[in-house]
């Protein structure tokens, strides 16, 4: 299992680096990722290297048998690159220019930015590749958390030509609707990204803006790849996503193009169910590695400074969150950072050393850590599997959450974590799966809001019901095509004839608003009118506060088709938290999914060989939990069954009768 962390020793003097490997030693840590913001240091001048540093502190994390994920160094480019080459900054919607002095200030399309990325990791590639330190290469950093998109004037450029690659004139038109508002284009030099507009943006040009921009920064990230795999073939190529925080890079093409699958992720202290939306992000990545082993690249053992209130994690919480990734298939625990700085904009980031040093809390639970992730070894390389799936689409969210909606509300990044948490609750673990994927496998799928599915899409669900599927669809699901085109005659229009229903109008509610249905579930923000055509009524509108809730009622609000061997749910409306587990647990029930019946999280990883792991985290600080389960604590060689500890957490190697 790999435990450590960013490590940045240019901020330290160099008399303090061989302590920190024997700290690293003292703690388990066997894999730090150097580099990621050095680029200044290395390169002080175009084509000028300083290697002495990073020589040094090599040799000495290798003499320590620490590895090192080394960074290509180009997530922030330094001060010279962009007096030289102004136009390398970036440019927001509204044209200013954003400048250096934090990081990431680079235009993804800019050839000046790619040209010296490219030349440094190859410079870097052709120095370290064979160093016995180096375990993997860290491309960039985060690609996409600051500057998304660029709106600059090189960037215009480079989305022209995006799209003659993918139409012309007449086929833009037409797929953009440029009927409408005249804004027909008679020539691409026309083509501009959806700056600032005095109304609404055209939806389509906003979406084929968010597909180029996410390919902008993969290209970056592949040029870069490109010669780290000419060069050393052998050393694998990663780069850290923020699966289930940002949304705006389409990780399914991102995840075809990395040799590890590796991932950050930070609780937000003010979400009472952290905890939750950190099992969504490690679930999404398991999905995005195709349900192979992962790597959690960072998370942090306590505060962040970027939250408006940055609280600790209390004692405990770091471990439990560590080993929940480890459940959920990470191949161990790293974070940002090794040490704690004493200045710059993230001093007040806790780290694995913190301020305090190592008379702290934190460094003693940090220790403990790198106990317990040593006594895991034989878990590497085992995985988790699931019966359940959920589809997600990042363009799909792309197309949703736009101005100009029915319901500003009605957000599918919401709508996919309320799901997953629902399901979270059951103790049913889930699967991401894409659009189109292969879905043959799974007892259960569902689409909690898929707004945008092309016809494709479309039909390798119809074809996953026919042959005995359950299929779970969510409201505001297959209204659009890939063109974010309605698809006309009733909604929701990809999806109508497999759901049997026939929808007519979305009758969103006001903020705070809630409706009741017929089997006493309740709702928020959406509700349909319509009827059904193939399917049954399950649950009816019953209820509200509005005018509309009277012409509502009776009207369905869930239903169930049976289609060929299998059988498709609608919900209509955005359930309340328990009537949407009460409803899931129902259908995952009957299609013969069991939850896990105790107030634990539950996660299962297994060897081909059957070899089987249990990890149960209590989230309960108070109470220890009994878990009816035959095997022995890798943690601590307990025997089971035996009882979970407040707000801790066992491995139990099971035990197969
Ligand atoms: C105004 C405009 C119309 C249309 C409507 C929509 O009235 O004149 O073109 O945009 O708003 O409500
Ligand atoms: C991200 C970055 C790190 C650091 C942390 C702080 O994950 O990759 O460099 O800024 O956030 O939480």
């Amino acid at each position: 299992m790999f435990f450590g962390g960013d490590y940045n020793p240019e901020q330290w003097p160099e008399q303090s680096w061989p302590d920190d490997v024997a700290r690293m030693r003292e703690a388990g840590v066997n894999l730090v990722t150097v580099g990621v913001f050095s680029w200044a240091l290395l390169e002080p001048a175009e084509g000028r290297y300083e290697f002495g540093w990073l020589d040094r502190i090599l040799d000495l994390l290798a003499d320590g048998g620490i590895g090192v994920d080394l960074a290509t160094a180009t997530a922030s480019p330094p001060p010279w690159l962009s007096v030289a080459y102004p136009d390398s900054l970036p440019v927001d919607a509204d044209g200013h220019r954003l400048w250096p002095g934090s990081r990431q200030a680079y235009c993804p399309s800019s050839p000046r930015y790619r040209t010296a990325s490219v030349r440094l990791a190859r410079t870097l590639a052709e120095r370290y590749g064979g160093h016995r330190a180096l375990r993997m290469w860290h491309v960039g950093n985060e690609y996409g958390c600051h500057v998304p998109r660029c709106y600059c004037d090189v960037s215009a450029e480079a989305f022209r030509t995006w799209l003659r690659e993918r139409y012309d004139l007449a086929a833009l038109n037409e797929t953009w609707g440029t009927r409408f508002w005249s804004q027909e284009y008679t020539s691409f030099d026309q083509v501009l990204p959806p700056r600032r507009t005095p109304a609404f943006s055209n939806p389509t040009q906003v979406l084929d803006f968010a597909r180029f921009s996410s390919a902008e920064l993969l290209d970056c990230y592949r040029g870069e790849r490109d010669v780290l795999r000419e060069l050393t073939p052998d050393v694998p190529v990663t780069t850290n996503f923020m699966a289930g925080m940002h949304w705006e890079m389409d990780y399914w093409a991102w995840a075809a193009e990395v040799d590890l699958v590796s991932n950050d992720h930070y609780i937000r202290v003010h979400d009472p169910h952290g905890h939750v939306n950190l099992a969504f992000s490690a679930d999404v990545t398991r999905g995005l590695a195709g349900g192979e082993p992962w790597l959690l690249m960072e998370h942090s053992t306590s505060a962040v400074n970027w939250q408006p209130r940055n609280v600790p994690k209390t004692p405990g919480q770091m471990r439990r969150n560590s080993l929940t990734h480890v459940a959920r298939g990470s191949e161990g625990a790293l974070f940002f950072q090794w040490r704690a700085s004493k200045a710059g904009a993230e001093k007040y980031h806790s780290a694995l050393l913190p301020h305090a040093g190592t008379d702290s809390r934190i460094w003693r639970e940090v220790v403990e850590l790198g106990s317990d992730l040593g006594k895991l070894a034989e878990v590497t390389g085992s995985v988790v599997s699931s019966t359940v799936a959920i589809v997600l689409s990042w363009e799909s969210v792309w197309a949703q959450e736009r101005p100009s909606q029915p319901s500003a509300d009605m957000t599918a990044t919401d709508e996919l974590a309320a799901w997953h948490a629902a399901l979270w609750r059951l103790g049913i673990t889930v699967d991401f799966v894409a659009p189109g994927a292969d879905i043959s496998g799974y007892r259960v799928v569902m689409l909690p809001s898929l707004y945008l599915l092309s016809g494709v899409d479309r039909d390798v669900l119809a074809r996953y019901v026919e042959s005995g599927g359950t299929l779970v669809v969510g409201a505001y699901s297959g209204v659009v095509d890939e063109r974010d085109h309605i698809v006309l005659d009733g909604y929701p229009g990809a999806l109508r004839e497999v759901l049997g229903v026939r929808m007519e109008e979305f009758v969103p509610l006001l903020d705070g608003q809630t409706i009741t249905l017929s089997d006493g579930s309740a709702g928020r923000v959406w509700r349909e009118f319509g009827r059904v055509t193939t399917a049954e009524v399950i649950a009816a509108y019953a209820d509200g506060e509005d005018a509309w809730s009277r012409w509502l009622a009776g009207h369905p609000a869930i239903t169930r088709n049976t289609r060929g061997d299998g059988t498709a749910w609608y919900v209509s409306t955005r359930l309340d938290p328990p009537s949407l587990e009460r409803l899931l647990g129902r259908i995952t029930g009957e299609a013969g999914v069991a939850g896990s019946g105790v107030p634990l999280e539950l996660v299962r990883r297994s060897h081909a060989d059957g070899r089987t792991y249990l990890f149960a985290i209590n989230h309960d600080e108070e109470g220890a939990v009994p878990l009816d389960v035959a095997g022995v604590d890798l943690l601590t060689g307990a025997d089971f069954p035996g009882e979970v500890p407040p707000g801790g957490v066992v491995v139990i190697k099971v035990v197969t009768p």
